[in-house]
């Protein structure tokens, strides 16, 4: 029998809670929906997956089509930028989602992630309907929707419930169904209001007095102080068309309805690259950066079946976009389905040309080959960094029962918080003694720990839930013939090594 109970995702959520990767955020006030802090072990793996994005585009990119290294810089913008920033770039207009609320439970959700179905039950040989009823988007649709609907059955007179052949969104219904439908949480029919535009972006004030005048936003994606600084960058740097700008850093939405763990939170952070090319050139580079995105997502080890793209359709564009097409995965509140990883879009010359609009800057770009001007048109890879570490958590985690300790979080080792335990077996005998220099010389290249405490099986355990790939333990033998064992944390299995090796083992193993 399984020691372990609940969903993957439960789990998940639970283990990173436990071994520090991630906490709600507030947790002693009782948290705030939508905010996620990151433990030590939680910055280190996000930190190590930065790394890897930031090498891969700017100080290390690719070569281009033509076998040519490409050019990217990088950039640190500001969140809060002028608000003028936002009106120009359509934020403050379009930035919006469908939002509605219940009456009945002051519940609110997004109109697109409500799931409705009819509810129909077979009674005296009879097909009768009970009206319709929504369910949260998800995983469990099926289930959620059925253990309800079974209720009202029940309680309506009996009969036989008859599973749903669709569902359908919400905002697709016709007005007078939706003005019917039983919430995702309510008992009552028709509590749920008209879907209503709902802007994402947090709104504060810029210096001491609260009017009008001084609001400002905090940026919602980081894209936008790429564009601002585009002049800045090709009068400082020498850059020429094509060329990008890359960005780390924390964007906020005011999400309607946070879920799935760090999948949708209202705080996150994104790697955004935008690719300056001219309009000729588009469809090449569009071409290019989907593949390599999609090989730079397959060099964090995630499983080749898990990810694909898909394209958006027209009435999915965003208000910027000529084209989209998302990196998509199979998280597990969303298998067998996918959900967006990373969106690579063309957004024309939209971005450059209302800014120049809007602030009457000269931002086109001189061509002195072919002595003209034009505004540079963009392809954007757009990934969430936050979303890649809870890829990277979702591919890592793993089970075995026949372990004392059964989860583990099988990382790897490239972006595993902590490379290494270093144990002497028992703490007398000379072995934390012998076990220190090596943790010393260990701790020089990289992040290790020292535990003499509590017997080695638990100690491995601990390492194995932190997906540490490896532990070397200090015993009697290293007294006698200098070795000690190495274990291998996804197959438990040991050898022996002299200790002078062990830095060398880990370097053969986890590269400088
Ligand atoms: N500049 C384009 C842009 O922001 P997006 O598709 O809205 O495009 C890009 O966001 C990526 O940012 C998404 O693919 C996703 O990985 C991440 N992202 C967006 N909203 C998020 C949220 N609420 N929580 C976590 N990650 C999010």
């Amino acid at each position: 029998m399984s020691k372990l109970t609940g969903s993957v995702m439960d789990r998940l959520v639970a283990l990173c809670k436990r071994r520090g990767f991630v906490y709600p955020a507030s947790g002693i006030y009782g948290g705030i929906n939508g905010f996620w802090d990151y433990g030590p072990m939680g910055v280190q793996l996000k930190n190590n997956v930065r790394d890897h994005w930031w090498r891969a585009m700017v100080e290390s990119p690719p070569l281009g089509p033509d076998g040519e290294p490409v050019s990217i810089v990088g950039l640190d913008s500001s969140i809060i930028q002028n608000p003028k920033t936002w009106v120009a770039s359509g934020h403050v207009d379009g930035f919006n989602d469908p939002m509605v609320d219940c009456r009945e439970t002051k519940s609110r959700y997004r109109a697109d992630q409500i799931m409705c179905a009819e509810v129909r039950r077979e009674k005296g040989g009879e097909v009768q309907s009970l009206g319709w009823m929504g369910v949260l988007e998800g995983e469990t649709v099926l289930d959620d929707f059925t253990k309800r609907a079974a209720k009202l059955v029940k309680k309506t007179g009996g009969g036989e419930l008859i599973a749903p052949d669709e569902f359908t969104e919400f905002t697709q219904l016709d007005e007078s169904v939706r003005s019917t439908v039983i919430g995702p949480d309510a008992k009552e029919a028709g509590t749920l209001t008209e879907p209503r535009d709902f802007n994402l972006m947090f709104e504060t004030f810029v210096g001491a007095i609260r009017d009008d005048k001084a609001k400002a936003y905090l940026r919602p994606e980081t894209a936008q102080g790429i564009f601002l600084n585009y002049k800045n960058v090709l009068d400082s740097m020498r850059v020429k068309v094509p060329f990008g700008i890359a960005q780390i850093g924390k964007a906020f939405r005011n999400e309607v309805t946070p879920r799935n763990f760090i999948f949708r939170s209202r705080e996150f952070e994104q790697m955004e690259m935008e690719w300056f090319c001219s309009e000729e050139e588009v469809p090449k580079w569009y071409e290019f950066w989907k593949e390599q995105r999609m090989a730079w997502w397959e060099s964090l080890g995630v499983t080749k079946e898990r990810l694909r793209f898909r394209d958006h359709d027209s009435n999915e564009l965003a208000h910027y976009s000529d084209a989209c097409v998302d990196v998509e995965y199979i998280y597990p509140f969303t298998a067998p389905d996918y959900g967006e990883l990373e969106g690579i879009a063309h957004r024309g010359n939209y971005d450059l040309t209302t800014h120049a609009k809007h602030s009457k800057a000269k931002l086109e770009y001189f061509d002195p080959e072919t002595n003209s001007r034009y505004m540079p048109h963009v392809v954007e890879p757009a990934a969430g960094l936050t979303r890649a570490v809870l890829v990277l958590l979702c591919e890592a985690y793993a089970v075995d029962e026949s372990r004392p300790s059964p989860e583990l979080l099988k990382f790897p080792p490239q972006f595993a918080p902590i490379k290494a335990g270093i144990f002497p077996l028992v703490a007398k005998d000379g072995m934390p003694e012998i076990a220190r220099p090596i943790y010393e010389d260990v701790r020089k290249r990289w992040p290790a720990q020292f535990d003499v405490k509590q017997s080695i099986g638990k100690r491995y355990a601990r390492m194995d839930e932190v997906g540490a790939p490896y532990c070397f333990t200090i015993d009697g033998e290293t007294k006698e013939n200098g070795t000690v064992t190495v274990r291998d944390r996804d197959t438990g299995a040991q050898e022996r090594i002299d200790k002078s090796r062990v830095v060398e083992f880990l370097t053969d193993k986890l590269g400088a």
